[in-house]
């Protein structure tokens, strides 16, 4: 009888997408800042909406962080930390060596959804890192906690050749149904759309990019 050969496995993750849903405490008073600053811009200011992913609701400009404003300038540093947080876990993913010096530009819009408004599946060209905060969420998607949520924001598997023969129950998207204080933050690679949500409220978001210079 021939004996068995031994053997060790080394399973490993290859080319994994890091992702970071981070959850604030505390951020009630800053989110209702944002929120009337948010919807007082839309009044004030022109809506950008043409030429983005966005089909319906508000679109400000890339330079919402830019802004003065004591809730943006605080959210602007929230938004940093969080880039600060994810990055040295996305460069150790990512990259051979990590690069001698990290010099980031960030910018940012405000997106405004009401009911039917969506998002189409689009990934943020020119820039690294991406990510999204959370301002306002209508209560119909509070209440959500199973199937598809509406509202959420999903995320596609961004392997190109994944799904040309797929496993059976395959994972093909992430949805993520966040809440008022979260920030997430992905690579800008990260294909994303948002669906539609049905019922009264607004939902309140600012989303933004990091590019390394
Ligand atoms: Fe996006």
């Amino acid at each position: 009888m021939t004996a068995k050969a031994a053997f060790k496995d080394e399973i490993a993750n290859h080319f994994p997408t890091t992702f970071m849903r981070r959850r604030h405490d505390g951020t009630a008073d800053l989110n209702g800042r944002l929120h009337n600053y948010l919807l007082e811009q839309e009044k004030r200011e022109r809506n950008k909406l043409v030429g983005t992913s966005n089909v319906g609701g508000y679109h400000s400009d890339t330079q919402l962080l830019s802004g003065k404003d004591e809730a943006i300038v605080e959210l602007r540093q929230m938004i940093f930390d969080g880039i600060l947080a994810y990055a040295g876990p996305l460069i150790d993913n990512e990259c051979a060596a990590p690069p001698e010096e990290t010099n980031l530009r960030l910018w940012g819009w405000c997106v405004i959804m009401r009911e039917g408004d969506y998002n189409h599946q689009h990934m943020h060209p020119d820039a690294n890192i991406s990510g999204v905060y959370y301002v306002t969420m209508p209560k119909v998607m509070q209440k959500n906690t199973t199937g598809q949520p509406h509202g959420c924001i999903s995320f596609v598997d961004p392997r190109p050749r994944a799904n040309s023969m797929r496993l059976p129950n395959q994972h093909s998207a992430h949805a993520i149904n966040p809440e008022a204080g979260d920030l997430v933050v992905f690579p800008s690679y990260y294909e994303h759309s948002v669906t539609p949500f049905k019922g009264p409220g607004v939902r309140i978001c600012i989303a933004f990019n990091a590019k390394i210079v």
